[in-house]
């Protein structure tokens, strides 16, 4: 079965040719991220006018690509939820459009459970169950995925997603959006112990970003007061350390306590190199398996919503022409 999938939830338009789930066809992404650098972040309605105008070329593109007309499609799949409500309202429209003039199978894809997806598309033979942290740039969850559309949230943050966090301090180190990924470079070249940061206290499985990323603006803020240079080197890996050591307790906890020996990263944040090599480690250490996907597939893309879909599809998710995009949604 061969999906044509759509992904408009942020700031990424993006689409893909999937067959049965598990191979790439095809894949085109078209990145708005030059033009939100300069505001130091996505605005929403730049967004949103970006996907109307690159989706029908992208759609175009990803045929092309895939050597295939509609007749060589069975399903169209679209990211219908969570995001911001304006880009979402593109592809799920533009997706509405081609089902109806085609008469193929619409089929909805909840955003995060197609990060989880992409990592089907690189490790074929990892099936559910298994426990999946998934962070990206506005959700951290741990999640026990119990099969491929079941799925149930036993932590997440009471306050900012990890990737918040990371985007919010590298902008107060003066790096550009998305700061995530030049944070973690960054942490490359610094000590990990030059600074303390305070350890978030929550009950269970849930965890909290706010105090840190207050610990790491004020910090900034009072050197810069000061006079006083910090090494941004040295402050991203002290940062980056605090933020994973969170992460990486919980998850491994929760692993522990429910006897999952499958563990698997998601979202945008998984590309972090500190929390791939965390997630190997304590991993190796006790005989679990582990998986991430490979960095291109970390950050939003269509292939991991055609992924998903294929899932979505064989469980009898079929939206009718009344699919509406919405800007919160549980994955449960
Ligand atoms: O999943 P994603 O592409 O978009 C959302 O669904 O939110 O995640 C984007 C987030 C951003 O906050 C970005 O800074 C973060 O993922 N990110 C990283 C890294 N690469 C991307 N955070 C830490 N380390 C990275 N290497
Ligand atoms: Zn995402």
């Amino acid at each position: 079965m061969k999906i044509l999938s759509i992904e408009s939830s942020c700031d990424e338009t993006a689409a893909a040719v999937i067959e049965n789930g598990r191979k790439i066809i095809s894949s085109v992404v078209a990145t708005q991220v030059e033009e939100h650098k300069l505001y130091g972040g996505v605005v929403p309605e730049i967004a949103s006018r970006r996907h109307c105008e690159a989706i029908n070329g992208v759609i175009k593109e990803t045929l092309a690509q895939a050597d295939l007309d509609f007749n060589g499609i069975d399903a169209i799949a679209v990211t219908y939820a969570p995001g911001l409500i304006g880009a979402l309202l593109v592809g799920v429209n533009f997706a509405k459009g081609l089902s109806m003039s085609t008469g193929l199978p619409l089929i909805p894809v909840h955003h995060l459970r197609s990060h989880i997806a992409a990592n089907y598309l690189a490790h074929q033979d990892l099936k559910p169950p298994f426990l999946c942290l998934v962070v990206s740039g506005g959700h951290s969850h741990i999640v026990e995925v119990t099969d491929y559309t079941k799925m149930k949230v036993i932590g997440k943050t009471r306050d900012d997603a990890a990737g918040e966090t990371f985007d919010k301090a590298a902008r107060t180190m003066g790096m550009s959006y998305p700061g995530g990924i030049y944070l973690d470079k960054a942490a490359q070249n610094g000590d990990e112990n030059a600074f303390k940061f305070p350890k978030p206290k929550v009950d269970g499985y849930d965890l909290s970003f706010s105090g840190l990323k207050t610990a790491v603006i004020n910090m900034i803020h009072n050197a810069d007061q000061k006079g006083i240079k910090l090494d941004v080197n040295d402050v991203s890996a002290s940062f980056r350390k605090a933020v994973v050591d969170s992460l990486m307790d919980n998850f491994v906890k929760a692993a522990e306590n429910l006897g999952y020996t499958k563990l698997v990263l998601a979202g945008g944040v998984s590309a972090n190199s500190l929390l791939r090599e965390r997630v190997a480690e304590e991993c190796e250490k006790r005989g679990w398996e582990y998986f991430y996907p490979p960095l291109s597939l970390c950050g939003d893309n269509g292939a991991m919503v055609g992924s998903q879909a294929y899932y979505e599809y064989l469980s009898g998710n079929i939206a009718g022409t009344d699919l509406n995009a919405r800007a919160t949604m549980s994955i449960e």
